[in-house]
C-alpha cells in the first residue's frame, strides 16, 4: 500500500486527478451517511479524503472544482419532513490530524487577530460527539422548533421528536435566557442502549443498525413520534446559532449558562491557555474513548473569547475559530467481485468496485469507489482479488490495496474505451497545458442518454430548481419516452407529451389525477427560479452552487450578467476582466462559461428555457451597513486588521469584494504602501478612504 505524496508535490495533472477522485468519494459518502444513515467509512478515513482535498485545493487553487466537497456540508434533507430554514447556518468543523495541526490552528488564529505572542489566547477543548446535530429554537424560553442540521441551511423539523428526549428542556429554567434563542448541540445514544435497541430490533425482525449514530439518526427521523419515544435518545448541548441578544462573553460561560438553562453539557469541557493542555486533554479523552459509555470521533478546540470568535468568522463551511482534533480510522479485508462503470453529468465513467459485504467499524461494505483508471492501475487491483478497504467517516470506502495476489489472477483490468451507455468513444482530454485528463469521459455530449439524464436530475435537483415530485426517476421515465429531453421541455411537458403523441399525463401509470396535476403545479412553481440555482442547475463545469451565488450576488440580474458572459466569449476583454475581478471567481470558471456561451445548442436551449420562465434577480447582500451591496477593494497595508480579517468583515456585511479596481469600485480602502490600484482610482473618481475610515463606515468602531 503506497502512502500518499505531500500535495504540494503534484504535478498539476495529479492534482486534478487526486481533486477529481475526491470529490466523488466524498459526495457519495455523503449521500449514505446524511440520506441514508448507512455510511460506509470510518470518520477517520472521511476526514482523511476532506483533508486532501483541502491540501491539494490549497496547493493549487486555480484546480478546485465547482462541486469541490470543500463548498458543500452533509447532504440535501429528505422529502418526509417539512423543512425548517435555520436562523443562522449549521457549519461543520475544519479537522485536524496531528499535534502539528492543532499548533498551525492556533498559530493562524494568532496571526488573523494580530496577537503578539504574549497574548494569552484561551481555547476549550470538548469531545466531538459522534451523533446527529440538532438546532433548538426557544422563544421566552418555550421550545418552539426543532430541526437537524440538513444541508446547512435548511433542516428538517423534528419538533414533535425532539420534545420527547428527555434531556432536552421543553422550558428554560431560569429566568436569564434570551428572548429567542437557537440551542445547537448532538443527539446520540449510549452504548447500552444501542445494543439493546438491536436486541429488540432483532427478535421483532426489524432492521438493526449499523452503529449507535445510524440508530440515534433513524431514531430521531421518524415520522411516528412514538417510535422516537421508545428509543433512548440523549442529547448534548454544546453550542447556539441566532440569539436575540448577547447572553455570554466567554464559551465557558456560555456552557455554564446552557447548564443552568436545564441542557446537558459535556463533563469534558475544559479551557486551556496553551496548546499542550488541548493536545493532553485529546490523550486523555482518547484514552477514555471506550469507556465513556457513548461515542466519540475525537475532540473539538474552540476559541473561547465570544467576541475573538465573531471577528474570526467563518471560512466557506467552517468557522475559523473552531477545529475537530479526529481519531484515527477502521479497516478491513473483502474480495473484489466485479469492476462496474458509472457515467456522470459531464460524461465521467468512474468505476466502482462491487465488493463481498464485509463489516468495517459497525458498517457493512458492499462498495467502494476506484475513482478512475489510473487508480484502477496504481492499485494493480483485478476482479477476484482480495483487497482492503478503508472507511473514513461516513462516506464512500476507499480501495487502499490488493492482499497477497494469487498467482493465476486474471490479467489486468482495462477501462472500456467506448462509454458502456451510449456506444461514443470514452477519451481522455488533453488540456491546454498537453496534460492528459486522469478521468475517461464520454464524447457522446448530448447524444448519451446518461449524460443528458444526469444533467437534467442535476437541473430539478434540490439546490437547483428543486421541483417537487420531479426525482430521478421521474426524469428517467420521461426521458425514455422521449418527452424530456433538455430543460426547456420540463416547463413545456403538457405539450411535449402531446407532440409525442403519447398520452396525457394523468393517464400514465403510477400518475393518476392528483398527481399530475401535483406535478403540473410544482413545475408552474418554478417559472421564476432564483438566479443563483438557475445558474447552478444549467451545470456548467466548475460553476457550481458557490460559484453562482457569487455571480449571482455581483451581478444580481441574469440579463447583465448573460450580457458579459456573452461579451467575454465573444473576446471582449473588459467583460472577462469585469468577470475575474470578483472575489473568488477565477480563470477555470470564467473559461467554462465562455465555452458554455460559445455552444450554439446551448444558446437555443437557453432561449427555449427563458421563453418559459423568468430568473429571479440576487438580491443584494441583506444588511442595513453601509457598505451593504458596495464593491470594495483593500490595497496597501492595513494596520487595525489583517487583510483576510477586513475581507471576511466586508463580506459579512454585504459588500462584494473585489481584487482590482474599476469603473464598478465603489470604495477603495488604502493603507500605508497604496500604489497602482490607488492610482487607478484617483484617475477613475473612485471614493478612495482610509482604513480609520473603513472600520467607521462598517461600523466597527
Ligand atoms: S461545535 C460551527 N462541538 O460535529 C460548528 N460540534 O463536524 C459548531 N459535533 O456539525 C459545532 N460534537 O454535529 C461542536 N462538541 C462539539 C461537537 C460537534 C459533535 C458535530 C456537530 C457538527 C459536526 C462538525
Amino acid at each position: 500500500m503506497s502512502s500518499q505524496p505531500p500535495a504540494g508535490s503534484l504535478t498539476e495533472k495529479q492534482a486534478r486527478r487526486e481533486l477529481a477522485r475526491l470529490a466523488t468519494e466524498i459526495r457519495l459518502a455523503d449521500i449514505a451517511y446524511y440520506k441514508e444513515d448507512a455510511p460506509h467509512l470510518s470518520d477517520a478515513d472521511y476526514d482523511r479524503l476532506r483533508k486532501r482535498n483541502e491540501d491539494i485545493e490549497a496547493a493549487f487553487p486555480h484546480l478546485k472544482r465547482s462541486d469541490s466537497p470543500s463548498d458543500r456540508v452533509g447532504a440535501d434533507v429528505s422529502d418526509a419532513f417539512s423543512k425548517v430554514d435555520h436562523g443562522i447556518p449549521m457549519l461543520s468543523l475544519d479537522n485536524a490530524f496531528s499535534d502539528e495541526d492543532v499548533e498551525e490552528f492556533a498559530a493562524r488564529i494568532r496571526r488573523f487577530l494580530g496577537l503578539d505572542g504574549d497574548e494569552a489566547l484561551i481555547i476549550t477543548s470538548e469531545p466531538k460527539i459522534d451523533g446527529l446535530s440538532l438546532n433548538i429554537l426557544y422563544e421566552d424560553g418555550q421550545l418552539v422548533r426543532a430541526a437537524t442540521r440538513g444541508n446547512g441551511q435548511t433542516g428538517e423539523d423534528v419538533t414533535a421528536n425532539a420534545r420527547t428526549i428527555e434531556d432536552i428542556p421543553d422550558r428554560l429554567n431560569g429566568k436569564n435566557w434570551p428572548a429567542r434563542i437557537e440551542v445547537r448541540g448532538e443527539v446520540y445514544m449510549t452504548g447500552e442502549a444501542f445494543k439493546d435497541l438491536n436486541a429488540r430490533q432483532e427478535e421483532a425482525g426489524k432492521k438493526v443498525f449499523a452503529n449507535p449514530r445510524n440508530a440515534a439518526a433513524g431514531s430521531l427521523r421518524q415520522l411516528d413520534v412514538a417510535i422516537t419515544r421508545s428509543r433512548p435518545l440523549r442529547f448534548f448541548a454544546y453550542a447556539w446559532g441566532e440569539t436575540s441578544g448577547k447572553f455570554a462573553e466567554t464559551q465557558t460561560e456560555a456552557i455554564e449558562k446552557l447548564n443552568e438553562w436545564g441542557f446537558v453539557t459535556n463533563d469534558f469541557f475544559a479551557p486551556h491557555d496553551k496548546v499542550e493542555g488541548l493536545l493532553e486533554a485529546y490523550r486523555e479523552l482518547a484514552e477514555r474513548r471506550a469507556m465513556l459509555g457513548y461515542d466519540i470521533d475525537g475532540v473539538v478546540y474552540k476559541v473561547d473569547r465570544l467576541d475573538w470568535q465573531e471577528r474570526l468568522g467563518f471560512v466557506s463551511r467552517f468557522p475559523r475559530w473552531a477545529i475537530a482534533h479526529k481519531f484515527p480510522a477502521e479497516r478491513a479485508v473483502t474480495k473484489l467481485e466485479s469492476i462496474e462503470i458509472q457515467v456522470g453529468r459531464t460524461g465521467t465513467l468512474t468505476p466502482v468496485a462491487r465488493l463481498t459485504p464485509v463489516t468495517v467499524g459497525g458498517v457493512v461494505v458492499s462498495n467502494a469507489t476506484l475513482h478512475n483508471e489510473d487508480e484502477i492501475a496504481r492499485l494493480d487491483v483485478r476482479p477476484g482479488d482480495m483487497v482492503e478497504i478503508q472507511r473514513a467517516g461516513d462516506v464512500i470506502p476507499q480501495v487502499l490495496g490488493v492482499v497477497d495476489p494469487d498467482k493465476d489472477r486474471p490479467p489486468p483490468y482495462e477501462m472500456p474505451e467506448t462509454c458502456p451507455e451510449c456506444g461514443s468513444a470514452a477519451v481522455r482530454e488533453i488540456d491546454d497545458k498537453g496534460e492528459e485528463d486522469v478521468r475517461r469521459r464520454c464524447t457522446g455530449g448530448l447524444t448519451c442518454p446518461a449524460q443528458a439524464v444526469e444533467r437534467l436530475k442535476h437541473f430539478v435537483s434540490r439546490k437547483a430548481l428543486d421541483i417537487d415530485g420531479l426525482g430521478a426517476k421521474q426524469v428517467e421515465l420521461f426521458y425514455s419516452r422521449g418527452a424530456v429531453q433538455g430543460p426547456q421541455d420540463i416547463f413545456r411537458l403538457a405539450q411535449r407529451l402531446e407532440e409525442e403523441g403519447l398520452p396525457p399525463l394523468k393517464e400514465w401509470e403510477g400518475f393518476g389525477e392528483t398527481s399530475a396535476r401535483n406535478l403540473f403545479e410544482a413545475i408552474d412553481a418554478r417559472r421564476r427560479p432564483p438566479f443563483q440555482r438557475f445558474l447552478n442547475g444549467l451545470g456548467i463545469r466548475h460553476v457550481g452552487e458557490i460559484t453562482s451565488g457569487l455571480l449571482a450576488r455581483y451581478y444580481l440580474d441574469w440579463e447583465s450578467f448573460w450580457q458579459v458572459v456573452e461579451k467575454a466569449a465573444n473576446g471582449d476583454e473588459a467583460a472577462e476582466a469585469d468577470l475575474l475581478s470578483i472575489d473568488g471567481i477565477g480563470q477555470t470558471a470564467v473559461t467554462s462559461l465562455k465555452d458554455f456561451a460559445a455552444e450554439s445548442h446551448n444558446q437555443e436551449m437557453l432561449k427555449a428555457l427563458l421563453a418559459e420562465i423568468e430568473i429571479e434577480p440576487a438580491e443584494a447582500a441583506a444588511s442595513d451597513s453601509a457598505v451593504s451591496g458596495k464593491t470594495i477593494v483593500f490595497t496597501g497595508t492595513l494596520e487595525k486588521m489583517t487583510r483576510d480579517e477586513a475581507k471576511s468583515r466586508a463580506t459579512a456585511l454585504g459588500a462584494k469584494v473585489s481584487g482590482s479596481v474599476s469603473g464598478k469600485t465603489d470604495i477603495l480602502v488604502a493603507g500605508p504602501g497604496a500604489g497602482s490600484k490607488l492610482k487607478k482610482a484617483e484617475e477613475l473618481g473612485v471614493r478612495v478612504i482610509t482604513e480609520d475610515d473603513w472600520l467607521e463606515l462598517a461600523g466597527l468602531q
